[in-house]
């Protein structure tokens, strides 16, 4: 068996650190529970669109979990494919190299008890940036010589309820991206799709792939789409066909209410509050 963690959307700033206990209380639960790889699924950062030290910061606080590390972009680190739910932050070259330069890329493939698991950067799809293609063409390369099932990782969930829905909305991959990724994912052994980003778990069967919501270590989800919105990390235990899920939540992992941290109305954005940097960072 292998066992992997799932952390998504920690969130960690060095000058907004309403998260940071949180992070700490994850980052020990994955310490103790001394997995094979910790993958870290998304929006490590609240404003890394815009700042070299958030995504800097994230980075070093990575470094404090034992063990094989993956990390994903979200859109709280790279930017969003437009239209985004922010037109001042949406994904570019000057983005992915900022990432790049702390993690080092930005996709990863790893074989273990039995499965791939492949990690894609999920803000790329739709991006119309060359580096879509070229992890276009990684992807297909990756799915055709796996051989084994495989699970996927990306920080945005394919759709909401239904994979042939057509409304464009930032909470998960847009409709044309989506249609020619289902098709190339429905013609190979992908049984598992793991990702973040709507800050719930909701786990459901769709056709002959399993589409896992991971909960958030930051906060609990601002908006409901039929998840359980508390805050969370998550354990996977795969085996040579099978994988096991269980979500856990540590005592003193809070779920905090974003609406509240942010006056209710008060800041549109965490980025725009006085700054509150977390206590005993390091
Ligand atoms: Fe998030
Ligand atoms: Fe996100």
């Amino acid at each position: 068996m292998t066992r992997i963690i799932v952390l998504s959307d920690i969130h960690l700033s060095p000058t907004h650190g309403f998260f940071w206990e949180n992070w700490c209380v994850a980052r020990d639960f994955a310490n103790a529970a001394e997995p094979d790889a910790v993958i870290v699924n998304g929006d490590l950062a609240i404003n890394g669109p815009e700042s070299d030290a958030e995504i800097a910061f994230a980075a070093t606080a990575l470094t404090k979990l034992r063990g094989r590390v993956m990390a994903l972009p979200g859109n709280h680190d790279v930017g969003d494919e437009p239209p985004g739910q922010d037109p001042d932050q949406i994904i570019d070259d000057n983005r992915l190299a900022r990432w790049d330069r702390c993690f080092g890329g930005d996709r990863w493939a790893l074989d273990v008890g039995g499965w791939r698991l492949i990690g894609v950067d999920a803000q790329l799809f739709g991006s119309g940036l060359a580096r879509e293609a070229v992890q276009d063409h990684w992807l297909d390369q990756q799915l055709s010589t796996a051989g084994r099932p495989t699970a996927l990782f990306l920080h945005k969930p394919l759709f909401l309820d239904d994979p042939t829905e057509d409304a464009e909305s930032p909470s998960c991959m847009g409709p044309r991206a989506r249609a020619r990724l289902l098709d190339r994912l429905d013609r190979s052994d992908v049984r598992l799709i793991v990702s973040g980003h709507l800050h719930q778990h909701r786990d459901r069967m769709v056709g002959n792939q399993r589409h896992l919501w991971v909960p958030a270590v930051a906060f609990a989800a601002p908006q409901a789409h039929g998840g359980d919105d508390r805050c969370g990390l998550t354990v996977l235990d795969f085996s040579e066909a099978a994988v096991e899920v269980t979500i856990e939540r540590p005592v003193g992992l809070v779920s905090h209410d974003l609406a509240a941290i942010k006056g209710h109305g008060r800041y549109p954005f965490l980025r725009d509050m006085p700054p509150s940097p977390p206590p005993d960072a390091d």
